[in-house]
């Protein structure tokens, strides 16, 4: 494997919890990745306060009032222009244009809050309460041109405990989704080291 880390982009939307476990997981100098960008669809996105203050480049471009494919050419120049190799998507509440997921086809990835192909899109725990579950969880999955459907690389299982509510479950689902984040994200950049 190259003594050089895959340079990660991550894109947010709001608190970034998720982009916060990817970035302190990073830290570790065994870590075969870094990340080299922080972008948002809001310029008011919690997550980028906390990356900018951990000396992350960031980015922030609302959306608002743009064509689909035309916010995502921006944000693809942002990545290119960055160098990134990998887009990581962590509560990136914006569908993909059809050429931004071609043009990281392979190299972009999602964390999602259910045991995926259950529930995909949105309100996950809640419809895992409804449906009676005993396990909700979390999925890390490559990002195809269908929402939530690409090959899944890693899930956790998180019981149900009685009296769950969403918020309830949620919380304690998030605690998983940053643990397997960066250790699924860290084993997919290898993965792709040892074949390259
Ligand atoms: C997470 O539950 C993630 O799975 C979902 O959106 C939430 C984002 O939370 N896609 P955060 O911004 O990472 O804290």
């Amino acid at each position: 494997m190259a003594d050089t880390k895959a340079r990660i982009g991550v894109l947010i939307s709001g608190r970034g919890s998720n982009m916060a476990a990817l970035l302190y997981a990073a830290k570790r100098a065994d870590c075969p990745y870094e990340i080299v960008l922080v972008a948002a669809n809001d310029p008011d996105a919690k997550g980028l306060q906390l990356a900018a203050a951990e000396g992350i480049a960031t980015f922030a471009q609302s959306h608002k009032g743009m064509k689909r494919a035309e916010f995502d050419a921006i944000i693809d120049g942002e990545l290119r222009n960055a160098g990134v190799e990998y887009v990581a998507l962590a509560g990136y509440m914006r569908l993909l244009s059809p050429e931004f997921v071609q043009g990281w086809a392979n190299r972009m990835i999602n964390i999602h809050p259910s045991l995926l192909p259950a529930y995909k899109g949105l309100h996950t725990h809640e419809r895992a309460l409804e449906a009676g579950d005993k396990m909700g969880g979390c999925s890390v999955h490559v990002v195809t041109a269908e929402l939530d459907d690409g090959p899944v690389l890693g899930q956790t299982e998180v019981a149900i405990l009685p009296g769950d509510t969403p918020d309830t479950l949620a919380e304690r689902v998030l605690i998983a989704e940053h643990q397997l984040y960066s250790r699924v994200l860290a084993d997919f950049v290898r993965r792709d080291a040892r074949q390259g």
